[in-house]
């Protein structure tokens, strides 16, 4: 019934502590930049994939039942390993062969019943293991043997039965050993003699302390040394037998004890005070203590504590609160102490007659009680003589609410340098203050504070402001070194002039936007700065900056994590990384970026044109456009005419197509052979632009429409010709014509000798004629003109 009950609880935590969190079943990529990589709480059931570069995986609470030969294979740089809490079952003998950098590894909270020697041997760089609360009733073989550097260990659980001297061969230098020993029933003598030299040393023998006494002494008489810190867990201690350790076995030459989760009667507290009496104790701690009793101790008040120096209650519960009674003489346990700390323990008064009585302290700690201001001045006797050497006082997390009297009780402690009154109940500020001379650190951390006054010492060197309603701080504190105002208001950064000396300022989750170097400027001998979390406009100059002091620029040092730095606007990086943040050229050097693209892109326009000039696509152009306007106006005008026939159209036989300074060999030599033969030929009509073109009319309509009302297209080619650009529109209608009709349309006569090379490269449509089509020669010589008329007239007359 218990075990389910426990099982249903631990199922239940796991919930808990796993709540909410997705989990992927094959690969974990939650790595950070020092490639710490958290995988905990992610429901995996088998060892997921993770980066080989990884130097921490942090497995804990998932659902790994087993971990095989080949789950880590390739982790060779990985130096940290946790399987806390997954239930683990089974190890393969090598499953850690390859994590040769292996230097902390926690197997602990699992279900492993066999532990086996072979997991750790190539982990010859493990310093931390931790095997805690697995059900193995033994170690078994020798497991611990190549680890020659481990130094923290720890081991045990519920079922663990036996230790044998065999079961730690090897481990002679431990620096801190856990051992949970609840169920043990068989310890053979020596077996952690050996380790040396033991600074801590936690003990959990919570059952054998009740029944087995002999096997306490056993094991304490092997591992203590008075240099050792000792801490025992789950004391329980109702009668005097379990007391019986503290006399019979040397514990009495520990100087350093720590008793944790401790359940006393008034009989054992009695015992106990007896039995450390006169013994070397400098430093009794105690967290978690449970009073079963009364208070009736007063056959202890004799005992001797003078040498104990520290004197630590923390978690104190009194089971009886009506009745107990702890009476005035128990001074002579915090008679001589100088460090006597008392916290949490619900305590709200101690009397001005007991703090009189604590004439040697020093440091009192009293965090996390019930005091109030009026039980507050109770103890500090109202401000007179007590406590007068009195260094350090922490009284946070007490109900307390009036800053006037805190510092009028404090007036009288002359020496006090270290005052903590932080989360308490202050919300307002007095003008003006004393405070002891003395005051170096005071921390008013997580109150109500809505304003900073001149109140604040100035002798101060270390304020902790953090956690308040503050918006602005204008008091000059001279001597302050370090000044944490995080978690308040702010929106820019105080003043550095008010702080000549400071060193290390925090103003963590503030509502600052942005800062500089000017900001920072003003603060002289500034070294670390904490200003993450803020909710910072990330413009060029912010982004550039923060990046400089990232990287270790000037000679300030940013000391929060780097990715605390996100940007809340613009909105497009809301939420990303600063040190990340890339912005580009356009947004950080708008007027430069314009300036410069206006000049390339006018750079690059001009070459353009002058590209296009080169290679003539303006006369292209031009003349693509002037052809389609006047295909289009052919139309119409063939649209008009539609009616008269498509005979009607043509009414020439030729139109001739020339340039100017052909003129004279047209009118001489052409038209008069052509039009008006002698003898029995029969006349030709020719179009030519100077008498047949309508005036007032476009030109290139003109020439359309004459190509268009004949029936052929003579070109009288020459070098002008090929000069002529109106000609070239007469030859390229022409050619289009020549689909358009689907005939031989165009006649070449070639004035002067040319050959296709003679005509420029652009001019494709005249070279392509010239290959195609036969052209005519005009011949110099006269005999040979007859035969070219003939020629002519021939191909005139030909059905096109
Ligand atoms: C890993 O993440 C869990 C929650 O997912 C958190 O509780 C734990 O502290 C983290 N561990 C480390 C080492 O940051
Ligand atoms: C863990 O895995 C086992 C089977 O391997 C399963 O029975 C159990 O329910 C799982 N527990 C959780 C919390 O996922
Ligand atoms: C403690 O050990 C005994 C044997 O010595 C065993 O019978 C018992 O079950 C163990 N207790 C627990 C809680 O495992
Ligand atoms: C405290 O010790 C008692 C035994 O004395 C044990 O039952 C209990 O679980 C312990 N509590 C904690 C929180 O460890
Ligand atoms: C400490 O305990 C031992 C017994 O283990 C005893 O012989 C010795 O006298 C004790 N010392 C003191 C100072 O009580
Ligand atoms: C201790 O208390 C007894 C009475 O219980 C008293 O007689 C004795 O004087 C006290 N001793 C000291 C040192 O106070
Ligand atoms: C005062 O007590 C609180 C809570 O226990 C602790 O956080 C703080 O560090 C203590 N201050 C000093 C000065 O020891
Ligand atoms: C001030 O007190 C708070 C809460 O007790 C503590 O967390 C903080 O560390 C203290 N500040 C300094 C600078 O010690
Ligand atoms: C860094 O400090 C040195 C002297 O401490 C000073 O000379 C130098 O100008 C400082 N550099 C910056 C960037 O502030």
């Amino acid at each position: 019934m218990r075990r389910s009950f426990s099982c249903l609880c631990s199922m239940f935590l796991h919930l808990a502590t796993c709540w909410g969190r997705r989990s992927n079943p094959d690969s974990c990529t939650r790595c950070d930049l020092q490639l710490r990589c958290n995988c905990s709480c992610r429901g995996f059931t088998r060892v997921p994939e993770v980066t080989e570069d990884a130097l921490v995986l942090d497995l804990s609470s998932n659902n790994i039942s087993e971990v095989t030969d080949d789950d880590l294979r390739g982790h060779a740089s990985l130096r940290g390993l946790d399987l806390h809490g997954n239930g683990l079952a089974s190890i393969r003998p090598s499953a850690f062969d390859s994590l040769w950098s292996l230097e902390e590894l926690d197997l602990s909270d699992n279900r492993l019943t066999v532990l086996d020697q072979r997991w750790f041997g190539e982990l010859a760089a493990l310093q931390r293991l931790n095997l805690l609360n697995n059900p193995y009733s033994r170690l078994g073989s020798p497991l611990f043997d190549g680890l020659v550097r481990l130094r923290i260990l720890e081991f045990g659980g519920p079922v663990l039965e036996e230790l044998r001297r065999a079961d730690l061969r090897g481990v002679t230098q431990l620096d801190r050993l856990t051992l949970h020993a609840n169920n043990l029933s068989r310890y053979e003598s020596g077996t952690l003699a050996k380790i040396w030299p033991l600074v801590r040393l936690t003990l959990n023998l919570q059952r054998p302390l009740l029944t087995d006494l002999a096997l306490v002494s056993a094991v304490l008489n092997d591992v203590l040394n008075p240099e050792t810190h000792l801490t025992l867990e789950d004391v329980h201690m109702t009668s005097n037998t379990a007391i019986q350790v503290f006399r019979d076995t040397n514990i009495n030459r520990t100087r350093h004890l720590t008793l944790r989760n401790c359940t006393v009667s008034d009989e054992a507290v009695v015992s106990f005070l007896m039995a450390v009496n006169g013994s070397p104790l400098t430093s009794l701690s105690i967290d978690g203590l449970t009073l079963t009793g009364e208070g009736r101790w007063t056959h202890a008040n004799w005992t001797d504590l003078s040498r104990m120096d520290e004197f630590l209650v923390r978690n104190l519960d009194l089971q009886d609160v009506f009745t107990f009674f702890l009476i005035g003489n128990l001074y002579f346990l915090v008679q001589n102490q100088r460090k006597i700390s008392l916290i949490n323990s619900k305590l709200f008064l101690l009397s001005c007659y007991s703090t009189r009585l604590m004439k040697d302290v020093q440091y009192l700690d009293m965090s996390d009680n019930l005091l109030t201001d009026l039980t507050l001045g109770y103890m500090l006797c109202d401000g007179e003589d007590t406590l007068t050497d009195l260094r350090v006082l922490n009284i946070s997390g007490n109900n307390l609410k009036s800053l006037s009297t805190i510092i009028r009780l404090s007036a009288r402690l002359t020496k006090l340098t270290y005052l903590d009154i932080s989360r308490s109940g202050y919300s307002s500020m007095p003008p003006r203050c004393s405070w002891p001379a003395s005051l170096r650190y005071l921390n008013v951390s997580r109150a109500k504070l809505t304003n900073a006054t001149p109140c604040l010492s100035t002798t101060l060197e270390v304020l902790d402001l953090s956690n308040n309603d503050l918006k602005s701080f204008t008091v000059s504190l001279p001597l302050l070194r370090e000044l944490h105002l995080s978690g308040n208001k702010f929106l820019r950064f105080p003043a550095g002039r008010l702080f000549p000396n400071l060193q290390t300022l925090t103003i963590r989750s503030n509502t600052l936007n942005l800062f500089g170097g000017s900001d920072l400027q003003s603060y002289r001998r500034l070294e670390n700065l904490q200003a993450g979390q803020n909710k910072f406009v990330c413009s060029c100059d912010f982004v550039g900056f923060l990046q400089l002091l990232l990287k270790g620029g000037g000679n300030i040092s940013l000391t929060d994590e780097e990715d605390s730095y996100r940007c809340d606007s613009p909105l497009y990086l809301q939420g990303a990384s600063v040190s990340r943040v890339h912005l580009s050229v356009v947004v950080c050097h708008q007027v430069l970026f314009v300036s410069v693209s206006c000049g390339v892109a006018l750079l690059l326009a001009s070459l353009v044109c002058v590209l296009l000039w080169r290679l003539h696509v303006f006369w292209y152009l031009k003349m693509i456009w002037a052809w389609l306007k006047a295909k289009r106006s052919s139309q119409q005008r063939q649209r008009r005419s539609n009616g008269e026939g498509s005979e009607a159209l043509i009414s020439f036989d030729a139109f001739v197509s020339y340039s100017e300074r052909d003129a004279s060999w047209v009118e001489n030599f052409l038209v008069p052979e052509l039009e008006e033969p002698s003898g029995p030929l029969q006349p030709l009509t020719l179009c030519l632009h100077k008498r047949d073109f309508l005036p007032g009319r476009w030109i290139v309509d003109n020439i359309l429409s004459a190509i268009e009302r004949s029936r052929r297209t003579v070109f009288v080619l020459s070098e002008n010709f090929v000069r002529s650009s109106w000609c070239r529109y007469e030859l390229d209608f022409s050619h289009f014509r020549l689909f358009d009709a689907g005939g031989d349309a165009a006649i070449l006569i070639l004035l002067e000798p040319m050959t296709t090379d003679d005509v420029p490269k652009r001019f494709c449509k005249l070279r392509k004629l010239m290959s195609s089509t036969t052209y005519l020669e005009w011949p110099q010589e006269e005999e040979q003109r007859e035969e070219f008329w003939r020629s002519l007239r021939n191909a005139l007359k030909e059905e096109t």
